[in-house]
């Protein structure tokens, strides 16, 4: 059921298997109430995590990107979401640059057990979503996928 007045956007989460992924589970066993603009992508760790996926995602129009792991230190890979981390800090740097709004994108780090915190990272982001509105096309988003070959 929405939770969210106004039309659904489109937001791309990109969750690691062990931690986040279980704890969107937990969320919805518990019956949370969560936005529906969220659509799923099951990752194995967030070290698989590469950049390039978020800004395919924002330049083929999705209109925000949710990268959720476990937190650092509980890795099931040991440290892979510190090598997510590290790529994705730089990631926001590098968003302007492609004429993405960096606001559109955030990371964070939720545990198995944590349904309650789940549905507040994305409740909360999802609000951020609906407060800058659907993504304006952005100029030669065909183009600049195809420079960064995946188009
Ligand atoms: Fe969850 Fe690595 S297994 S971030």
């Amino acid at each position: 059921m929405p939770v969210m007045d106004g039309r659904e956007l489109r937001i791309v989460g990109f969750l690691c298997n062990w931690c986040s992924y279980g704890g969107a589970d937990t969320a919805g066993v518990a019956r949370f109430d969560q936005p529906t603009d969220l659509r799923v992508v099951r990752l194995p760790c967030t070290g698989r995590m590469d950049p390039l996926f978020v800004v395919k995602a924002l330049l083929s129009g999705a209109d925000g990107v949710l990268v959720s792991g476990c937190h650092p230190r509980d890795c099931h890979y040991s440290e892979g979401n510190f090598y997510a981390r590290r790529r994705l800090e730089v990631l926001k740097q590098f968003l302007p640059v492609t004429g993405i709004d960096p606001e559109r994108f955030e990371y964070t780090w939720v545990s198995a057990s944590e349904g309650q915190k789940w549905q507040e990272v994305v409740t909360k982001f999802t609000e951020r979503i609906h407060l800058l509105g659907p993504s304006p096309a952005i100029a030669d988003a065909a183009e600049k996928l195809k420079a960064a070959n995946l188009g």
